[in-house]
């Protein structure tokens, strides 16, 4: 069986395309970044601990490597590069900021850019020429493009045809992987994943990404205020791509196994999700009425407003959205089923992760 690399192992998506390779019998090397207080294997090992509920044991198939993106050889020994490249090996590089304020700039770029590009230099020199290089970018490099967003490159561009240097940065780094497949042959895919929310099925959700983040201040802002009414900066008939990690998993182990793959795949919803739904469920969850109102002007915010407003300001740049996604090649290329997100989905998420939110608190009140 293929040996499967993953960087940025031990993040929210890998680590839960990680167990499932785990469960399939795949041979896992994971590259962490570690430290003195908490090594690779420990942080890889918490993650796997985490998505597991409490309960992971390392199996013999899976092995953890402290690795540092930007250096010379990720800093590891190049005889264990050359074993650990031996053979036909799939290269997943998962490893990102995502971070999206503008101050964070500098960090964005060194991560998604330069982490890309040393990444590509480590494969090229180690793997063998079947090998191949995964990418793992975003829908978002979509941008401000108004329009069908096709799987296939789209040129470089000017930071104002983006909401943030995140989806600027992936569009970059799409587009050096598309130079190295060019001028030296790289068998590079690139995998775009819109807002990866939780499982489908159980509504289990252990991520704070996006509409969660939200969900946690409105949370924050019941507990403390309940029962107000509170307008939020939000077009209600925009919509959100949530794609349920469950699906994610199924696609990219489908990836795995499936050899002739397009060389993009927007792995996007089928069915988005309205910001009205979302909101009446948060109301319906949570002592709070809130009230989307497109045009509220700041100066018009009472103190919980603006409160509210200051916490959006990621997500507010994706609050009047109604992006639409090509899938062509991915429904040709996976065709296994997967879970399709749904309003019922959504609602067992957002109930899952106010639940979880206030035992956290509880915990760290006793
Ligand atoms: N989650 C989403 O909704 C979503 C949507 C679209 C695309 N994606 C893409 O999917 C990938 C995984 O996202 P995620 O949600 O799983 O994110 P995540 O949980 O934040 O994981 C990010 C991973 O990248 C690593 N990383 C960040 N900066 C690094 C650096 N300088 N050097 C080495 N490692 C570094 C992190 O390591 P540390 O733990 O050491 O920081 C972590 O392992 C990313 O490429 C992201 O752009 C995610």
């Amino acid at each position: 069986m293929k040996r499967i690399i993953i960087n940025g192992a031990n993040g929210y998506v890998a680590s839960n395309f990680i167990n499932d390779l785990l469960l399939q019998n795949f041979e896992v090397v994971a590259l962490v970044r570690g430290n003195e207080t908490k090594p690779a294997e420990m942080r890889m090992k918490k993650a796997m601990v985490d998505i597991n509920e409490g309960s992971f044991v390392k199996p013999d198939n899976l092995k953890i490597f402290n690795y540092s993106l930007l250096d010379d050889n990720f800093g590891i020994p190049e005889e264990t590069l050359e074993e650990l490249f031996d053979g036909e090996v799939d290269y997943y590089h998962f490893a990102a900021s995502l971070k999206y304020d503008f101050k964070a700039k500098d960090e964005i770029f060194q991560t998604n850019m330069d982490g890309v590009q040393n990444s590509v230099r480590v494969f090229s020199k180690f793997a063998g020429k079947e090998s191949r290089f995964f990418f793992i970018s975003t829908a978002y490099s979509c941008g401000k493009f108004d329009g069908l967003f096709e799987e296939k490159f789209y040129d470089i561009a000017d930071i104002s045809e983006f909401r943030n240097y995140y989806e600027q940065s992936k569009r970059y780094a799409e587009n050096l992987i598309r130079k190295h497949m060019d001028e030296e042959g790289l068998k590079g895919h690139i995998l775009r994943l819109s807002q990866v929310v939780g499982n489908s099925r159980t509504g289990v959700t252990v991520t704070d990404y996006g509409i969660f983040d939200f969900a946690r201040r409105i949370q924050s802002l019941a507990a403390r205020n309940p029962n107000r009414t509170v307008r939020v900066k939000v077009d209600p008939e925009s919509t959100q791509n949530l794609i349920p990690i469950d699906t994610v998993v199924t696609y990219l182990m489908q990836t795995v196994k499936v050899q002739n793959l397009p060389v993009i795949m927007n792995m996007v919803a089928k069915q988005a999700v309205s910001n009205r739904f979302i909101l009446k469920a948060l109301c319906d969850l949570l002592p709070i009425n809130l009230v989307p109102q497109v045009d509220l002007d700041k100066s018009e915010m009472d103190s919980y407003e603006r409160i509210i407003s200051i916490g959006m300001s990621f997500t507010s740049s994706y609050t009047g959205t109604n992006l639409l996604f090509d899938t062509r090649k991915l429904d040709e290329a996976l065709t296994e089923e997967v879970s399709e997100m749904s309003e019922d989905a959504a609602l067992r998420m957002l109930e899952y992760f106010l639940g979880k939110s206030s035992d956290k608190k509880a915990k760290v009140a006793c």
